[in-house]
C-alpha cells in the first residue's frame, strides 16, 4: 500500500496530513504527487469526490514558502469553491506560516488586496482576479498556477478571461489543470498554455462514482412536491441536497419543505454572496440538514455526511447530473441518489443513463398506507359503511355460478385492496413505467446513438462497461410481455422497503 510517507513531505506538512486523518493517498493523488513534485505540467481528470484538491494542494504546499510572497494562484469557477479550496489548503498549511487568500466578486477590493500582499496562496474566480490584475492593482509571481473544474468554466463563458489571466504570468514555473471532461476547447487550452503535459486519467469502469447508489422515481408534474416529501420523510437522510433547476423553483420547494417541518436553506446564484455564504456554513454546521439548491452547488463542493442527493427536476445535461450526484458518496461512502422525473421526461432519463453509463434503478415512492394493519383498517372501514345495491345481488349470483362464494369475496377483497393501494399512492407504478418505457422504446435508440456520440467526443472517454451499456440499450423493446418483466429485486432505502427493478 502506497501512504502518504512515500512522498518525504517536509515534517509539517507530513504532520498536517496525519492529522487530518489521511493515511492511503487517492489514485489522482498517488498519480499526480509526484508528477507535479518533479516540476512538470499535469492535466488530471477523475471521479468526484476523490481528492483532487489535496492532489495539487499537498505537492504545491511542499514547493513554495510565505518568504516568496505569492507562489500559487488557484483559478476556481465558483465562490464556494474558492471558500472551500481555500480551506483545504488551510488545512494543510497552517503550520507551515502559509497563508491563503481568497479573491472574488461582491466583496471588498481593498481587503482583498491587502489579503493578497500577505498571502503564499491566491484561490481566486476569474473575474475579479483578472479585474484586478488589468487595473494593475497586484503584481505577484507565482510559481504555480492551477486552474480547477477547467470545464465548467468553459460552461460558464471564463475560458477568453482565462488565457488574458495568463498573459500576466509568463515567468510562471508550472501549471496545473484539473478537469471533469476533455472538451476539445479545454483540450486546446491544455496544449497552449501548458508545456509538454502529462495527462493522467483514472478510469472506473462507468463516469459516476460506484458508491452512489441511484433510483429515480416516475411521477406526474403536479405529484412532484408530495413525492419529494415522502422520499424525504421515508429516507430520513443525515444531509441532503435537493437540486432543483431554476431559481424560482428553489426558492419555493425549500419554502414548502420548510411549511413540512424540515429546516432548509436555499442556495442560488441570484443571492446575495454573504447569504450564500452565510447558508453553506450553516448547513456545514448541520443548522439545516436540506439544502435546496440550483447546479450553482453541483460543483465542486465538499460538504461532509451529504447522505443523500436529490434531483427534484431532472438536470439539462447528462453532465450536470454526475456533479449533482456527486456531492454524495465523497472520500469512499457510501451515498444515495433518488431523482423524479414525469412520464414525458423519460426520455431524458434514458438519455443520461447512456452517457453517463450509470445505472439508475426504477423504484417506487413509498406508500403511507403500505402496512397490512393500515389496509386492514381502511377497508374494515370502507365495508361497514357500504351500502348494498339492488345489482349487487345479481352480479354475485353470477360470480357464484362457477367459484364458490370463500372465493368470491376473496378475490373482491383483493381487487378492493389493490384498487385502495393504486389510488393513494403517489407515482407510477412498475407495471405502468414498463408501459411508458416500451412507448418510448425504440425511437430512443437512435436518439441515443447521436448524443452518445457526441458525449464520447466531449468525454473522449471509452470504457468497457460503456459499450455494453451501449449495446444493451435497447433491452425494453417494443411489445415487451409480462413474462420478460425482469426480476424484481427488493432494496431497503432509509427506513422503507423499496421494490427496485432494473429497467434500463
Ligand atoms: N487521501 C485521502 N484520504 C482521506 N480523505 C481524503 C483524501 N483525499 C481527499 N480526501 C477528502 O475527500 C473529500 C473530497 O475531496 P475533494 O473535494 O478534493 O474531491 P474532488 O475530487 O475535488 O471532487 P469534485 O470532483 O466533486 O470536485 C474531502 O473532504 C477531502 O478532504
Ligand atoms: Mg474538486
Amino acid at each position: 500500500m502506497t501512504t502518504f510517507k512515500d512522498f518525504n513531505f517536509k515534517s509539517r506538512l507530513a504532520y498536517a496530513i496525519s492529522r487530518a486523518g489521511f493515511v492511503e493517498p487517492s489514485p489522482i493523488q498517488q498519480q499526480s504527487i509526484p508528477i507535479i513534485l518533479e516540476g512538470k505540467d499535469m492535466v488530471g481528470q477523475a471521479h468526484t469526490g476523490t481528492g483532487k484538491t489535496a492532489a495539487f494542494a499537498l505537492p504545491i504546499l511542499q514547493k513554495i514558502t510565505q518568504k516568496d510572497g505569492v507562489g500559487a494562484v488557484v483559478i476556481v469557477p465558483t465562490r464556494e469553491l474558492a471558500t472551500q479550496v481555500a480551506d483545504e489548503f488551510y488545512k494543510f498549511s497552517r503550520n507551515l506560516n502559509i497563508r491563503t487568500a481568497t479573491v472574488y466578486g461582491g466583496t471588498s477590493y481593498k481587503r482583498q488586496i491587502e489579503h493578497i500582499a500577505n498571502a503564499g496562496v491566491v484561490v481566486a474566480t476569474p473575474g475579479r482576479f483578472l479585474d484586478l490584475l488589468s487595473r494593475g492593482k497586484i503584481d505577484i509571481h507565482p510559481k504555480f498556477i492551477v486552474l480547477d473544474e477547467a470545464d465548467e468554466m468553459l460552461n460558464m463563458g471564463f475560458l477568453e478571461d482565462i488565457r488574458r489571466i495568463f498573459t500576466y504570468f509568463e515567468d510562471r514555473e508550472q501549471t496545473l489543470m484539473f478537469s471533469a471532461t476533455m472538451p476539445d476547447e479545454i483540450k486546446e487550452l491544455a496544449h497552449t498554455i501548458l508545456r509538454d503535459p502529462q495527462f493522467i486519467r483514472v478510469e472506473k469502469e462507468a463516469v459516476t462514482n460506484n458508491n452512489i447508489k441511484q433510483y429515480y422515481y416516475v411521477v406526474d408534474e403536479h405529484e412532484r412536491d408530495d413525492a419529494m416529501l415522502r422520499l424525504i420523510d421515508t429516507s430520513n437522510p443525515k444531509k441532503a441536497i435537493v437540486f432543483c433547476r431554476t431559481k424560482r423553483e428553489t426558492a419555493r420547494l425549500s419554502e414548502y419543505l420548510s411549511g413540512q417541518g424540515y429546516k432548509t436553506a436555499a442556495l442560488h446564484g441570484d443571492m446575495e454572496q454573504w447569504d450564500r455564504q452565510k447558508t453553506m456554513k450553516s448547513f456545514r454546521r448541520n443548522e439545516y440538514r436540506i439544502l435546496v439548491a440550483t447546479d450553482v452547488a453541483a460543483r465542486g463542493l465538499d460538504v461532509r455526511d451529504v447522505s443523500h442527493v436529490f434531483n427534484y427536476h431532472i438536470p439539462f445535461e447528462a453532465e450536470s447530473y454526475v456533479h449533482r450526484i456527486g456531492r454524495t458518496g465523497r472520500a469512499k461512502r457510501d451515498g444515495i441518489a433518488m431523482m423524479l422525473v414525469t412520464p414525458h421526461e423519460l426520455r431524458e432519463l434514458k438519455r443520461i443513463q447512456k452517457d453517463v453509463g450509470s445505472e439508475l434503478q426504477f423504484s417506487t415512492i413509498p406508500q403511507k398506507n403500505s402496512t397490512l394493519e393500515d389496509r386492514m383498517k381502511t377497508l374494515f372501514s370502507m365495508v361497514k359503511g357500504q351500502r348494498t345495491k339492488k345489482t349487487s345481488d345479481v352480479i354475485l349470483e353470477a360470480l357464484t355460478k362457477n367459484s364458490d362464494t370463500n372465493t368470491v369475496a376473496n378475490k373482491l377483497v383483493s381487487l378492493l385492496e389493490k384498487t385502495l393501494i393504486e389510488t393513494s399512492g403517489i407515482g407510477k407504478t412498475d407495471e405502468e413505467v414498463l408501459l411508458l418505457l416500451n412507448d418510448i422504446g425504440n425511437d430512443v435508440e437512435s436518439e441515443n446513438k447521436k448524443s452518445s456520440r457526441k458525449y464520447k467526443e466531449r468525454n473522449s472517454k471509452k470504457s468497457s462497461r460503456h459499450g455494453k451499456q451501449r449495446r444493451d440499450g435497447g433491452k425494453i423493446k417494443r411489445g415487451t410481455g409480462r413474462g420478460e418483466i425482469p426480476i424484481p429485486t427488493i432494496e431497503k432505502v432509509g427506513n422503507s422497503r423499496i421494490v427496485a427493478r432494473k429497467l434500463f
